[in-house]
């Protein structure tokens, strides 16, 4: 109640956004790159949607960055670092969800039939796992990572005593599906015990595969691991830990609530069986947004949940299922087989791969290394600060996670909000021994943002120094 007054004020000065329109940003970026003398690639990118290249997108082009950061509506004075938890859309995206909520207020049936009908969906799940790397059978839209974590865990068939592995340092919506399967169909939940000093930042990744190696036995069946962690920000060796799974016939589910628009990510390239990631982080879509991935081979082993669609073919009646229903429950899509959905949240996240896509996965991955670098080696000079995220370009990416010495985190958190209206957050678990601050670095952080986030550091760890 206490943390939530902290913050409260955020939406009081919002601007008025009808009149922005996709244009408005289009012509922005174009000053942009104009500034920096790169307009052809500008107008390639309008008319063919391909990323603006080059130099434009240098990680520390400040001219090109800070129109990116403009973009947002977050409230001038505002540094917005916890895009961890909810990513602010942009205004292009935003807008495009207001448009549609009106749109389909106004004529649905008309906007149903021809905007948000079967080939836009065809074409958004296309476009997001271009954007994602996997086939868009291998795709479906869902409302958050957390339910692609519960279908996945309870997906598999397995039998009591079969073993599923996850970590101490998982989100409780990766963990408790398992605790919830182990607590009704007697499978055994096994954790990994990550609280260990060495794992914050571990030495190198075979640190974190050897915790995970160790705990498989040969009742394992399941793995349920993050790709970034939420606690230190860490980046797991996915692609090791499930080649070792595979090799043993264990199942892999991935947690990436992370990733998705923060790392120009290849889920295929991983080798997991499912990924279940957020669009309404990161990816800047509307809240309420997400996917969830399955191998293409694993499609049959893995059943819905959440689902009203036809049951080994057949409808309600004991009929042969229609098409295209049919067809479709074939592929990922019987995954979103469960009642009426939000038009506009399929149109935000539309909305969010082009404007990413604009700007191009690589740049803005490079930039929020770039913009996390710069916090790390800042924050590393400050007599007090412990750093948790590593320096291993394998093992972090744009979460930077981090400890002053005698300084709780969520009295951190309030003084910089309060102070610099900085919004970083906390993370406490005392099970666990983890107790620090976290700063999530992404496209609508500015250089000065980031420099400023270090500087209100350092005047609470001198006011804090002994
Ligand atoms: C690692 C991790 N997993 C899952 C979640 C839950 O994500 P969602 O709100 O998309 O369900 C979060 C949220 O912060 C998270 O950090």
């Amino acid at each position: 109640m206490k943390e939530a007054m902290a913050f409260q004020g955020l939406d009081e000065q919002i601007e008025d956004v009808r009149l922005l329109s996709r244009r408005g940003f289009l012509s922005k970026m174009t000053a942009a790159a104009a500034a920096t003398g790169l307009m052809p690639n500008l107008v390639q990118a309008k008319q063919s949607a391909k990323p603006i290249a080059g130099k434009a997108t240098a990680p520390d082009n400040d001219s090109f960055w800070n129109h990116v950061a403009d973009q947002f509506l977050i409230r001038p004075g505002v540094s917005y670092m916890n895009t961890g938890t909810r990513g602010p859309s942009p205004r292009i995206v935003y807008q495009a969800q207001i448009d549609s909520i009106q749109q389909a207020n106004t004529d649905r049936l008309s906007y149903a039939s021809y905007v948000y009908n079967a080939e836009f969906k065809d074409a958004v799940r296309a476009k997001l796992s271009d954007f994602v790397g996997c086939k868009s059978s291998e795709i479906a839209l869902t409302n958050n990572t957390t339910e692609g974590m519960v279908v996945g865990t309870f997906g598999p068939d397995l039998k009591p005593g079969d073993e599923i592995i996850y970590a101490n340092h998982d989100h409780s919506s990766g963990g408790q599906p398992i605790n919830l399967r182990c607590a009704r169909q007697g499978t055994i939940p096994v954790m990994v015990d990550l609280s260990s000093a060495k794992f914050h930042p571990p030495k190198d990744p075979s640190v974190i595969i050897d915790a995970y190696e160790q705990a498989i036995t040969r009742r394992t069946k399941m793995i349920s691991l993050c790709h970034v962690n939420y606690t230190d920000g860490c980046v797991l060796p996915i692609r090791e830990i499930c080649d070792l799974a595979r090799s043993r016939g264990i199942l892999t589910l991935v947690d990436g609530a992370h990733p998705p628009g923060m790392m120009d990510l290849d889920i295929s390239s991983l080798g997991c069986d499912m990924y279940a990631g957020a669009c309404h982080k990161w990816m800047l879509a509307g809240q309420l947004t997400g996917f969830f991935y399955v191998r293409e081979s694993m499609l049959d082993r893995i059943w819905p949940s959440n689902y009203s669609g036809p049951v080994k073919g057949m409808n309600l009646y004991g009929k042969p299922h229609s098409e295209p229903y049919l067809g479709r429950s074939r592929t990922a899509q019987k995954y979103e087989m469960h009642g009426s959905t939000n038009y506009s949240l399929g149109i935000t996240i539309n909305a969010a791969l082009d404007f990413h896509n604009q700007i191009g996965r690589e740049a803005i991955e490079s930039r929020d290394r770039y913009l996390m670098e710069r916090v790390r080696s800042g924050l590393q000079n400050i007599p007090g600060v412990t750093i948790f995220s590593s320096e291993d370009p394998r093992l972090c990416a744009g979460l930077i996670s981090f400890r002053i010495e005698g300084v709780k985190p969520k009295l951190l958190s309030e003084t910089l909000w309060q102070r610099h209206r900085i919004y970083i957050r906390h993370v406490t678990h005392d099970e666990i021994n983890w107790d620090a601050n976290r700063a999530s670095m992404h496209i609508m952080v500015t250089t000065r943002q980031a420099d400023d986030l270090v500087a209100a550091v350092e005047e609470v760890a001198k006011e804090h120094s002994v």
